[in-house]
């Protein structure tokens, strides 16, 4: 068989290492592997390459995608759909592996909707897909979060101040709920829960009145906009106040052994589905285990957030 894979949309660290492991493991068990680059506009584009044992070599540790990655709008359209689809005909290539995050599981539906076999692993630093506790990159995001917040607060404490840190996430609320408990914030804004600005400043100023010498806010950027919250915690508090917009250092540098262990299992099964002639579907891991769904039931399932977890961070950052 001759499996093609891609990365699409947003990068994330651990993506190289699934690459390597699909690559790898269809190769001993005797199959071709074509690399696509640049995501969907490579497809349509017809930029393949062919994969070896070796091509694949130096690149588990290593952040980013080394076939790269594009958000292209041109495959949202059946010119652009048909386009890739005579690529991969004239490629021969019989079964697609898409990495990627919503965006680039509704391309995969969107090409097994018309004849083609494909498979979704979730690649994404949001952690927002369906029927997978975790997607590749996410921990590392976390980790990395959690370091520059714990930096932030040196500079904090030096000088009595409240320090507002915006994190990535899109529409999810996970990398700061996540970061936020482990970095013991005071409060952490996120989407999926209201929240109001007295509440924080409530929270900030029993901080200080406890004797805590600085404040630590966790927004997502799908719950507001850190420079407003952050002056309008200075104007409610008189209390010194700094936003920290933490952007794309979070989704660069080198994979968490667990999104390099995980995306290995992950590139297991995508081989594993595609031997056994199961196509159509999302690789995920539920509670440890390496499960799969189809790609229609992750795009129409909402993804579950932890309402439990964020209860513990209400309760821990008393
Ligand atoms: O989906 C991953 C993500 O990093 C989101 O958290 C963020 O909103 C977005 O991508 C940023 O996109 P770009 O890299 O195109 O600026």
């Amino acid at each position: 068989m001759n499996i093609g894979i891609l990365t699409s949309g947003g990068d994330s660290q651990g993506m190289n290492s699934a690459i390597r492991a699909i690559t790898r493991i269809a190769i001993i068990k005797g199959h071709k592997v074509t690399g696509i680059k640049k995501g969907f506009q490579g497809l349509m584009d017809g930029l393949f390459v062919p994969l070896d044992l070796r091509d694949v070599g130096d690149i588990l540790h290593r952040g980013g995608t080394f076939l790269q990655s594009e958000r292209s709008s041109d495959f949202y359209f059946p010119e652009g759909q048909e386009r890739a689809i005579a690529h991969l005909k004239e490629a021969s290539i019989d079964h697609l592996v898409i990495i990627g995050g919503d965006g680039s599981y509704r391309g995969a539906l969107a090409l097994f909707q018309k004849g083609i076999k494909t498979y979704c692993l979730p690649g994404t630093i949001d952690n927002d897909i369906s029927f997978t506790d975790y997607t590749i990159g996410f921990d590392t995001a976390v980790n990395i979060v959690v370091s520059l917040i714990n930096k932030i607060r040196d500079t904090s404490t030096s000088h009595d101040r409240t320090s507002v840190i915006m994190v990535m996430g899109k529409g999810s609320g996970n990398i700061a709920l996540h970061s936020g408990i482990a970095s013991g914030a005071d409060a952490i804004l996120l989407p999926e829960v209201p929240w109001c600005i007295e509440e924080v400043c409530h929270s900030i100023k029993k901080g200080y009145d406890r004797g805590k010498r600085h404040g630590i806010i966790v927004v997502a950027e799908g719950a507001g906009c850190g420079s407003t919250i952050a002056k309008e915690i200075e104007k409610r508090t008189q209390l010194e106040t700094r936003n920290t917009n933490l952007g794309h250092v979070q989704r660069g540098g080198s994979p968490s052994a667990f999104d390099r262990i995980f995306a290995s299992r992950m590139g297991d099964k995508v081989i594993e589905c595609i031997e056994n002639g199961i196509a159509g579907v999302a690789v995920g891991i539920e509670q440890n285990e390496i499960t799969y769904h189809s790609i229609k039931d992750v795009l129409n399932n909402k993804p579950d957030f932890n309402y439990k977890l964020y209860e513990i961070a209400k309760n821990l950052s008393q």
